[in-house]
């Protein structure tokens, strides 16, 4: 299959995001959305409401409205099965901030790989590798929510470490509503304080920190992914590690299964009250063989720390030249409360994808 140069995402329910953080704006084109879909668009802008950049003294302070406008492919609030296109003009774009990142390249930002892929670059907040290309990705995310939950599927993610503070929380209750209870998006009132206290302390040291979200998606029937090469779980690491300053992805009990052997590893069998099968344990993290299990699909999900810092760092510039980066601009010093949202958005984009490759498979 031809998978173009990057920008598109999907075998069936496929989006494809334009835009670059300092451009006119921004968005998606979603394609494969079946017809008659009744769409709530108050549901589109709320997710992306989530995903918006000052919210909370915790994040950056770029002031962007996100208000998103539905160019083509809804009628009256319901899908025509045409390509819904949605556009999100930029507000509050400061090219004045990056004035210095033309002569020297931000450390473990994309500048000097952008350049010597293409030789050209928009340089002022980081262009398309810039996390508000991501608002695109939250409202196709949206579309395919909202196409999940007419099946009961949901997803809910939250931040579950700081710094190796851990929130200890039962993945299988969480809703949404307690992990928005707290600007961070942590659903454990006791570790929240002590993570928010961390990051506060990074901030105001100039620097930043990462950690790791947790995302669940429950009522997955059991079948959908598509071995060998697209096999569920593989898709999942691919959408998720396609999200910027994401650097590592597990599913089930991850690189904590290393540590186990196999007789408590295994997720014994049994018959459900229901009549259908499922397993005691959930070490697979809703997948096996590729394919999902019916059980939950976990996921943890590692961020590294804020690339820009509010700290002079030493550099070169295009011509290798040593420079010091002096520190300026509006950066989030911790992407993670921020992050959630577009975490959601590509489990969505991705289950959604296999619901249809799976109706697509099977005669029933
Ligand atoms: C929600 C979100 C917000 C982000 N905000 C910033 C930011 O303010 N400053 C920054 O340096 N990086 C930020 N990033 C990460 C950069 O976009 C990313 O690290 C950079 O483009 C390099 O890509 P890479 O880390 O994937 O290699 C953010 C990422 C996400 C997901």
């Amino acid at each position: 299959m031809l998978r173009g140069m990057g920008s598109s995402f999907g075998a069936l329910f496929r989006i494809t995001t334009f835009g670059e953080s300092h451009g006119a704006g921004l968005g998606v084109v979603v394609d494969g959305c079946p017809a008659r879909l009744s769409l709530d668009l108050g549901q589109i802008q709320a997710e992306l409401d989530r995903r918006r950049p000052g919210q909370s003294r915790l994040v950056t302070q770029r002031k962007e409205g996100d208000q998103v406008e539905i160019i083509s492919g809804v009628l009256d609030g319901v899908t025509l099965g045409t390509p819904i296109a949605m556009l999100i003009r930029n507000q509050d774009a400061r090219s004045k901030d990056y004035e210095g990142v033309a002569q020297a390249y931000r450390p473990s930002h994309a500048d000097y790989t952008y350049d010597a892929k293409y030789g050209i670059r928009a340089i002022a907040g980081g262009g398309r590798a810039s996390a508000r290309e991501t608002a695109g990705r939250v409202a196709g995310g949206a579309v395919a929510q909202q196409l999940l939950a007419r099946r009961g599927i949901e997803i809910v993610a939250w931040v579950d470490e700081v710094c190796g503070i851990l929130a200890a929380v039962d993945p299988a209750l969480i809703t949404r509503a307690q992990v928005d209870i707290n600007d961070l998006r942590c659903p454990d009132p006791v570790a929240a304080p002590t993570m928010i206290d961390r990051i506060e302390r990074a901030r105001k040291d100039g620097d930043s920190v990462g950690g790791v979200i947790r995302v669940v998606a429950r009522g997955v029937p059991a079948g959908w992914g598509e071995p060998v090469f697209d096999k569920l779980e593989a898709d999942l690491a691919k959408a998720m590690m396609s999200i910027p300053a994401v650097k590592g992805v597990e599913n089930g009990a991850g690189f904590a299964g290393t540590l186990m052997t196999g007789s408590e590893h295994n997720d014994p069998f049994y018959r459900r009250a229901d009549g259908t099968i499922g397993t005691r344990t959930n070490h697979s993290g809703g997948i096996q063989g590729g394919i999902s299990n019916g059980e939950a699909i976990t996921l943890r999900i590692a961020f590294k720390p804020t690339a820009t810092i509010m700290r002079p760092q030493d550099t070169v510039d295009p011509a290798g030249n040593p420079a010091v980066l002096a520190p300026k601009g509006r950066h989030d010093p911790c992407v993670l409360p921020r992050a959630i949202p577009i975490v959601e958005s590509m489990m969505a984009l991705v289950l959604a994808d296999h619901a249809l490759r799976q109706q697509a498979m099977r005669l029933d």
